[in-house]
């Protein structure tokens, strides 16, 4: 239908007879002459209606609205000096039209395309195919795009064969709740969608496949976030002899390849690695944002008997004292010390002491009356306070200290424009194997059911197992975790008895994995992988804030699709097909 690309015009095409097709972005009128920007997946051009030259096509011209879809013929010419646009592409040129077709005409969109103001999310939703009109969003699915195209480039240079692994299917636990789909066939049986393939790909590393990749949808009925969606799309992998640091040298030079070549960003490898617990411990956070420094530090050894009860009764209830400086935060108003008071008690915390240190580190603080010259001195000396910094303490538990300050350290960091521009990547390793769930009281899977236990630990699962570490690795990106993963259990003993660990009784072990036990009995190799999430990773490099800006497609917070109206109700007779009526 057409020759060229409106955004791709330019003074080369001068004089030039050419066939756009696309839609009308935007219409002025001057004095007879009418101006469109034509608009298709390229870019925006100029296109040109002169009553002089064309009576009739200059008539339709006049009585197009904004997204009407056309087809125009016209010849390239110079913009006259005066009306050069060097914010366009094709700004130097724009199109005499001599002739025209009109294929479609809009209604009124409910929003402008050309608008990047606030527009109301749900209504976005709704009118998604609108929506993907707009320049950025449009952008962000052509970057989703080169990213996955990189990625299979990568893993197919690497020896990965993609294998696509089933939809209905058996529950694979990741911790969250399962999306089931009724049988027909086998009336009051339900298929489980995955939570991931996890199960899948370790069958195939039996099979020998060595390397296996799958861009794998997995689908989680919990509670949605920014970053969380019901449905999301992992990039998951398995090998077959690899030790962990091998595997977590692949993900590292994947990312390398990947942001150098859509991003140009020559990223520092080897990323640096914390264990869970040093990162518990240091920033509060099993995803630490590095972006930004604000360690938490113990200063719990000042304070043994100290004159100021909250500290002293903190210690000798076997509690921890952790401390924050936060520089240049004196410029902090009351009302703004305030408020973080109130967010660190919201986070769980019982006060948040602090110290303000002005000129000549003279300390302001409500506490300063019950500290000792010395208390005051190792504080600074310990934290390495300056004047014009505030340090924040918080006296607790170890685990309620560090939570709190770990949520205090991005809101800080933004109050004082402390998060530096950049790609910080962070591997944490060693996550336990297990924890204790508050409200059943159980014990459940840190990750899931089939990792295999650290050397170190695996002494303590008969004992304490809440001791035990995981050969886990999560790969954080600026404080998100983008991907997770670590080695698994090969041997069916071991799989029983992590299994046994979790409470599952015998012949639940055999009705929910026997299969898998089974097959680890016929020659199962030594293997682990892991699986990012192609969302989070997308949006981070888009710089966005949300996944769903890098989803054609995706849910709102209640799980809602309001383009399609899914989820819906359906007909009784369906139902009764399923024999969930009668
Ligand atoms: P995990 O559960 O950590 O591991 O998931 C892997 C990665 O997928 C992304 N992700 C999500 N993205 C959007 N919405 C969600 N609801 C969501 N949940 C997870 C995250 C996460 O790091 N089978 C293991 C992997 C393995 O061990 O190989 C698994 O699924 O970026
Ligand atoms: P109070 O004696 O309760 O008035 O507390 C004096 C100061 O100590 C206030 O600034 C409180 O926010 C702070 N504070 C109280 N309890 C704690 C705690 N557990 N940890 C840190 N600071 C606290």
């Amino acid at each position: 239908m057409r020759t060229d690309y409106c955004g791709k015009l330019n003074k080369a095409n001068l004089d030039q007879e050419v066939t756009l097709c696309g839609w009308v972005h935007r219409r002025r009128d001057h004095g007879g002459l009418i101006f469109i920007d034509l608009r298709d997946v390229s870019g925006l051009v100029q296109i040109v209606f002169d009553p002089e030259r064309s009576g009739e096509v200059h008539k339709v011209g006049h009585s197009l609205r904004p997204e009407a879809v056309l087809k125009v013929e016209g010849t390239v010419a110079p913009r006259p000096a005066e009306t050069v646009n060097p914010n366009m592409d094709t700004g130097e040129i724009e199109v005499n039209v001599t002739a025209i077709e009109v294929y479609n005409i809009s209604e009124t969109p409910p929003f402008s395309v050309e608008d990047r103001t606030d527009i109301d999310e749900n209504l976005r939703l709704k009118y998604r195919y609108i929506d993907l009109r707009r320049d950025d969003m449009a952008a962000n699915l052509k970057l989703r795009h080169r990213v996955s195209r990189r990625v299979r480039e990568f893993l197919d240079n690497g020896g990965f064969t993609e294998v696509e692994t089933p939809v209905l299917t058996k529950s694979t636990p990741e911790g969250a709740r399962d999306f089931l789909v009724p049988s027909r066939l086998q009336p009051k049986k339900f298929y489980a969608l995955p939570q991931s393939p996890q199960l899948f790909k370790q069958l195939l590393m039996v099979s020998g496949l060595d390397r296996y990749y799958q861009f794998a949808h997995a689908f989680r009925d919990e509670d949605l976030r920014a970053d969380r969606q019901p449905e999301h799309t992992q990039v998951d992998m398995e090998m077959s002899f690899m030790t962990a640091a091998e595997i977590m040298g692949m993900l590292e030079d994947l990312m390398f390849d990947l942001f150098e070549d859509v991003l140009g960003a020559k990223l520092q490898t080897p990323f640096p690695v914390l264990t869970h617990e040093e990162a518990m411990l240091r920033y509060g956070s099993d995803k630490p944002d590095l972006r930004f420094g604000l360690p938490i530090v113990d200063v719990s050894h000042i304070f043994h008997g100290a004159e100021f009860a909250v500290f002293s009764r903190a210690l000798s209830d076997g509690g921890a004292i952790r401390a924050i400086r936060a520089p240049g935060a004196a410029v902090f108003t009351r009302r703004q010390i305030d408020e973080l008071t109130d967010f660190a008690l919201s986070h769980g915390a019982k006060g948040l002491a602090y110290l303000i240190i002005r000129e000549q580190l003279e300390v302001q603080s409500p506490i300063a009356n019950f500290l000792s010259t010395d208390e005051l001195y190792s504080v600074l000396a310990t934290t390495s306070a300056e004047e014009g910094d505030i340090i924040f303490f918080v006296a607790d538990t170890v685990k309620v200290a560090v939570d709190v300050l770990g949520a205090l350290r991005p809101r800080l960091a933004t109050d004082l424009n402390l998060v530096e521009e950049g790609w910080s990547f962070l591997w944490v390793t060693d996550f336990p194997m297990f924890k204790l769930d508050e409200d059943s009281g159980q014990i459940v899977a840190e990750h899931h059911p089939f990792t295999l236990p650290n050397d170190d630990t695996i002494g303590h699962l008969d004992d304490e197992p809440l001791k035990v570490r995981g050969s886990l690795y999560d790969l954080v990106l600026n404080g998100v975790e983008i991907a997770s993963g670590g080695l698994r259990i090969h041997k069916p003993e071991l799989q029983r008895r992590i299994l046994a660990i979790l409470g599952h009784e015998d012949h639940q072990m055999e009705s929910d994995f026997g299969f898998l036990l089974e097959a680890l009995k016929y020659g199962a190799p030594p293997h682990g992988g892991l699986a990012f999430g192609l969302d989070r990773l997308v949006m981070l490099m888009a710089g966005l804030a949300s996944i769903r800006d890098v989803i054609a497609f995706p849910k709102t917070q209640s799980g809602g699709c309001p383009l399609t109206g899914a989820p819906a109700t359906v007909s009784q007779r369906q139902l009764k097909e399923l024999k969930l009526r009668q």
